[in-house]
C-alpha cells in the first residue's frame, strides 16, 4: 500500500471519531444526538454487517443456521447461535468488538466440536473506533423494553 494512502485511512479514522465524539459530548437534551440514539444507529448499520442480524434487535439473541460436520467417526448436528448480550461486560464486549485487543482463549471440551467450529469463525470483523464501541456498548445495556 502506498504512503499516501494509509496516511489517508488514517487520517479519516482520527476524524471520524473525533466527529463521533462531538456528537455524543452529553447525553442530556441539548445534544445533538444522545448517546443511547447513536449506539442504536450502529447496533443496525455498524458499516458492515448489522448486528440485529445475528443478535436480534433486542440484543438477547437468536437462533441463526444449522449446519452439519462429519468427521470420520461421528457426524455433528451444530446450531449456529447468539446469547444475550444484554449484560455482558465492558471488558468482555471490547475483546469481541476490537479487533486490537487479544482474544482469550477459549478451551473447549472434546464434545464441543461445534462450540469449537463457530467461536469466532461467524462474526464479522468490525473496524469501529473507541467512541463508537462504547456507544453501542451502551445501548445494548439500556435497552428500552417498548424500543422499536
Ligand atoms: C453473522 C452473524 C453476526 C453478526 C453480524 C454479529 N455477530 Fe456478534 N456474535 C455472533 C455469534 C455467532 C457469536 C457467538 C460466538 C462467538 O463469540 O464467536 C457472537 C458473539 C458476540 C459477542 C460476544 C459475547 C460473549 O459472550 O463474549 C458480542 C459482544 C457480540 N457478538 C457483539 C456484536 C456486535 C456489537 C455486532 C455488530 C457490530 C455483532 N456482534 C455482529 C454472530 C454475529
Amino acid at each position: 500500500m502506498n504512503k499516501l494512502l494509509i496516511i489517508f485511512l488514517v487520517f479519516n479514522f482520527i476524524n471520524a471519531d473525533e466527529i463521533s465524539q462531538s456528537l455524543v459530548k452529553n447525553n442530556d437534551e441539548n445534544s445533538f444526538i444522545t448517546e443511547y440514539e447513536y449506539g442504536k444507529m450502529l447496533w443496525k448499520n455498524p458499516r458492515g454487517v448489522s448486528c440485529v442480524k445475528c443478535h436480534a434487535k433486542d440484543a438477547k439473541g437468536k437462533f441463526i443456521s444449522k449446519f452439519t460436520h462429519v468427521t470420520r467417526k461421528n457426524t455433528y448436528n451444530c446450531f449456529v447461535k447468539s446469547n444475550d448480550i444484554t449484560d455482558i461486560s465492558r471488558e468482555d464486549f471490547i475483546r469481541k468488538l476490537d479487533p486490537s485487543v487479544k482474544k482469550k482463549r477459549i478451551k473447549f471440551e472434546k464434545h464441543q466440536v461445534c462450540e469449537k467450529l463457530i467461536y469466532g469463525n461467524t462474526m464479522p470483523k468490525y473496524f469501529l473506533t473507541k467512541n463508537e464501541m462504547n456507544s453501542i456498548y451502551y445501548y445494548i445495556t439500556h435497552i428500552k423494553d417498548n424500543d422499536e
